[in-house]
């Protein structure tokens, strides 16, 4: 039978005792991880969030009752155990906090018991990830999930202390029942019951509530803010997400970077130990794009991107040749050492290449003896061979790899590739954090299947100012105010300085292509407040559940979320999305299309 707390009082968790208490009366409660029976002698490790340490009854500092007790103790059993701290009778545990002292039980309680877990609860779990999420309370009960979420609460804890404390920011709550936020994935719609037929919106971020709270006044905004967005899910994507939220008034670009440069040093000192070194690096979005491929570059190693359009002009091999004379762009990758690949993998890259779009990939493998093999050599002549080979600084021993298409495609594939050939030869050092900072992002980016352009932001990012002018002329050429600020390859946040007037917000929503009404409708509440004095001001929102995944070393914000969804956005846990009872729907007058058959 379950026993109450009675008289019992906690004095530290588990780990919290050392060498130091040697000899003092403590009081510990938490689950049963493991119990020995050695005859006379029982041993039990028991587990609360801050660590393990070791029980022993032995008859004679116990008395029969408790011995007896202590005998049917077993996994995840919930216990309270009063005893005294002793130096270890057997061998020194060296992997425990605690390894060194025991305590000898005098008194103990079994606060409930448990039935047997459906998989262990241990470190590394081998468990298979769906069965651990149906059962995520235990799954939580892993110490390296506790970890995670105890990096998170002082992730937290920090980051409110060092922007309210030190820099000046109100931390001011947005509502979560709202209309639509511009950020460009689906949103989440609830029902309104007292107007039938209308919807609220869950927020995508705080966006237009923060840019209003400037207009108010209130100067410096932050919050840990709740998100929703309605898209594909991936390791580093959730439906309903967290973000580090903020906005300055009378700022500009160089503002917020510095602010925000101090945060994650700070967070970094504080949480890993770890110096980020400032100024951090900067790079605009085309640099980031024509030496890396991606607009969230891994810097962590080298392998960039190299434009070899000049150097194949006028070639033999057709595939270069047709693609630049379409305007395309022929770039590769120079895989250092990696010429030895055998054929069958070097076919793997080109099937990787090609989920990315490619056409496909062509090599060139330098063998040590300066023997070539490739897939197109037999198209061109020695000397176009070796100009090629000069552009990529290619030696024996390297493969060379080549992606002819339009820039889009290229990027895109020899981006991956670089990160997949990194992968494959364990370049990526999960304890070197390479921050950079990627600026001047395109302010629109052009949609085929709207045939518009789109805002690659939102609509309510300032344009760079010496690029005004082309918003009439060269609209896809305007580089916007926009920074992202990226780490080891992950887009840890983003953020802009906003577009505060009204003659510049009214042309870029006719770039848009949004009509006045249009765009009154959407965001009306908010180009109100701008028509009674607004000032200058800029922002950022980081990914909390992404930044604690990289702090923390893991692959997926899964695992430092408590209760995430799977894939399909569903929780395996709670069984949510459900049916709901047909009274609510008629409250909410909500006719099934599938009910009406
Ligand atoms: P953005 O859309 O870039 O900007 O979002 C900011 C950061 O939020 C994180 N993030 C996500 N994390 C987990 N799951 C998701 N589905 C998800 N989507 C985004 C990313 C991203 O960098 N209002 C603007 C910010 C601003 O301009 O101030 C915004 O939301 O780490
Ligand atoms: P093909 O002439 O199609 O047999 O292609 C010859 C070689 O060029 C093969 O190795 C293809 O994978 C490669 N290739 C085809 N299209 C492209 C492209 N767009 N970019 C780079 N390589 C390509």
């Amino acid at each position: 039978m379950a026993e109450t707390m009675q008289g019992l009082h906690r004095s530290a968790r588990c780990a919290e005792i050392g060498k130091e208490s040697i000899g003092r009366e403590v009081t510990l409660m938490g689950w049963v991880q493991k119990s020995r029976n050695k005859g006379g002698i029982i041993f039990v490790d028991l587990r609360d969030r801050s660590g393990i340490m070791q029980l022993i009854f032995e008859n004679g500092s116990i008395d029969e009752e408790g011995f007896e007790k202590a005998a049917k103790l077993r996994s995840e059993f919930v216990i309270a155990a009063v005893g005294t701290v002793e130096a270890r009778s057997g061998a020194v545990n060296p992997n425990l906090l605690t390894g060194e002292i025991e305590i000898r039980v005098r008194q103990l309680r079994i606060l409930s018991e448990s039935e047997t877990p459906p998989f262990p609860i241990e470190e590394n779990s081998k468990t298979k990830e769906e069965l651990r999420l149906k059962h995520r309370y235990l799954d939580l009960r892993r110490p390296d999930l506790q970890r995670n979420l105890m990096m998170r609460s002082l992730v937290t804890s920090l980051t409110r202390n060092f922007l309210t404390e030190e820099e000046g920011f109100l931390e001011i709550e947005t509502p979560m029942l709202t209309k639509s936020t511009p950020e460009g994935a689906r949103d989440y719609l609830v029902p309104s019951r007292v107007h039938p037929g209308t919807f609220y919106a869950l927020p995508q971020s705080p966006q237009i509530f923060k840019q209003l709270l400037m207009c108010s006044g209130y100067d410096r905004y932050f919050q840990i803010a709740r998100c929703f967005r309605d898209e594909d899910l991936r390791a580093d994507r959730q439906p309903e997400f967290t973000q580090i939220d903020m906005e300055m008034s009378f700022v500009d670009v160089d503002d917020v970077i510095d602010v925000n440069e101090r945060l994650l040093a700070e967070l970094f000192r504080e949480v890993r130990g770890i110096e980020v070194p400032l100024p951090i690096q900067r790079m605009t979005w085309k640099e980031a794009m024509d030496r890396f491929g991606s607009d969230k570059p891994d810097i962590r190693f080298g392998m960039e991107l190299q434009n070899v359009t000049d150097a194949v002009k006028g070639c033999g091999f057709a595939v270069f040749k047709n693609a630049i004379e379409q305007g395309s762009s022929v770039r590769g990758i120079n895989a250092k050492g990696l010429g030895a690949m055998p054929r069958k993998k070097i076919d793997k890259l080109v099937d990787f290449a090609k989920d990315f779009g490619a056409k496909g990939l062509a090599y060139a493998a330098m063998a040590e003896d300066g023997s070539v093999k490739s897939s197109f050599a037999k198209f061109m002549t020695q000397e176009e061979m070796d100009a090629l080979i000069g552009a990529m600084s290619g030696e024996p021993g390297d493969l060379l790899l080549f992606a002819a298409d339009c820039d889009k495609v290229v990027f895109d594939v020899l981006g991956n590739l670089r990160l997949e050939l990194a992968r494959q030869q364990e370049l990526l050092d999960k304890e070197e954090y390479r921050f950079v900072w990627i600026t001047e992002f395109p302010l629109l980016e052009w949609s085929e299947e709207e045939n518009r352009y789109t805002a690659m932001h939102h609509p309510f990012t300032m344009p760079m100012e010496e690029d005004l002018e082309l918003l009439d002329t060269d609209p896809g050429k305007v580089r916007a105010k926009a920074y992202d600020i990226v780490l080891n390859g992950v887009e840890l946040g983003g953020g802009s300085v906003r577009i505060h007037q009204n003659h510049v917000q009214e042309k870029m929503f006719e770039v848009l292509g949004f009509t006045k009404e249009e765009a009154y409708e959407q965001f009306g509440f908010l180009l109100h407040a701008f028509q009674y004095g607004v000032p200058p001001h800029a922002g950022l929102a980081y990914g909390l559940d992404r930044l604690v995944m990289l702090m923390a070393g893991e692959d997926s914000i899964r695992d430092v979320i408590a209760f995430p969804k799977i894939k399909d956005a569903s929780d395996l846990m709670a069984e949510a999305p459900n049916v709901v009872s047909s009274q609510q729907l008629e409250e909410l007058e909500i006719v099934l299309a599938s009910d009406k058959e």
